[in-house]
């Protein structure tokens, strides 16, 4: 008997699907499903397979097939993965299905994920910097830094992973939307500083990275190291900075200052130079009185 059911599970996949309509909880069901293995198969083949030869009625969205367009979202076995990417010979046995859970769902698999877009059209677009050339030339160095954030697929595996953005939805853009701030923000020849944007608006203080974000990523974005720590790192700049704050005042009372900041430069690149250049005053003021003393009384010894 225990040879049989072990023979079946060689040749059968076995599933779990959450279904139900919106939010109507009295829709609500797991259905299983048996279909049969083959060599390479993903989730993705499974549903088609049911969708085909057992309940047309099971509702699941798709497009590429290939991992790159973000659509077949789901949490499988309680994890969120993208059903095309995910080989059934590499989860162990009964597999769960369920839509992702940060967003509405539309029905069974499907969820509304327009949220999203709400949320795209909120943040700060691209602004060429004041002093940008002609024709835009630019180190390739500079070009990296972002360039892995584009490859972002808006699968939102990160958003539904994400505590914040399941629990205050409201106040958190979350991980996927930090990363389009940061590609904007490490962009070379954008001008615009977004970290006000990101405090006030975004919601950026809610995120205590965890990092479950960047661990769900398909495309391996390392969405807390390389995004959003970066990004907390300007809001801090911008609005905390004790140094900065000292600049901005002086600023406001300083014509000089108010004319160095007339020169073709961008905002960023003012407050970098000067971030740097009250950086050496202040440590020059602060280690002064060792070199200052000590010479003092080498010049009296001298003299004496
Ligand atoms: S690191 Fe931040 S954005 Fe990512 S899952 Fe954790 S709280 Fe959410
Ligand atoms: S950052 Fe990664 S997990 Fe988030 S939407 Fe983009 S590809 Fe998906
Ligand atoms: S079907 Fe396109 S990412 Fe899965």
């Amino acid at each position: 008997m225990a040879q049989q059911t072990a023979a079946a599970s060689a040749t059968k996949v076995r599933l779990k699907i959450l279904r139900g309509v919106g939010s109507d909880a009295a829709s609500e069901r797991y259905d299983t499903f048996e279909v049969p293995r083959e060599e390479g198969m993903v989730v993705l083949n499974a549903i088609h397979y049911i969708q085909t030869n057992i309940d047309p009625s099971l509702s699941a969205r798709w497009n590429c097939k290939a991992a790159k367009c973000g659509s077949c979202s789901a949490e499988i076995n309680g994890r969120p993965k993208l059903m095309c990417k995910t080989r059934v010979d590499s989860l162990e046995g009964e597999i769960t299905v369920e839509p992702m859970k940060a967003f509405p769902r539309i029905r069974d698999l499907v969820t509304d994920v327009e949220e999203n877009w709400r949320v795209a059209a909120m943040i700060p677009p691209f602004t060429p910097r004041a002093d940008a050339s002609k024709d835009w030339r630019f180190f390739q160095r500079d070009v990296e830094r972002s360039r892995e954030f584009r490859r972002c697929i808006e699968c939102f595996l990160c958003q539904d992973v994400c505590h914040v953005v399941r629990e205050h939805k409201a106040d958190y853009i979350g991980p996927r939307w930090v990363v389009k701030a940061a590609s904007l923000d490490m962009h070379p020849m954008d001008g615009l500083n977004r970290a006000d944007f990101m405090k006030d608006k975004g919601g950026l203080g809610y995120c205590n990275i965890t990092k479950c974000c960047q661990e769900v990523c398909p495309e391996h974005i390392v969405i807390t190291d390389d995004a959003i720590i970066p990004e907390k790192e300007r809001v801090v700049d911008r609005r905390y900075d004790p140094l900065l704050l000292l600049y901005r005042r002086m600023r406001r009372a300083n014509p000089l200052l108010w004319l160095y900041q007339r020169m073709p430069r961008s905002q960023k690149q003012v407050e970098a130079d000067t971030k740097s250049a009250l950086k050496v005053v202040f440590w020059g003021l602060l280690l002064a009185p060792f070199v200052i003393v000590p010479l003092y009384y080498l010049f009296l010894s001298l003299l004496g």
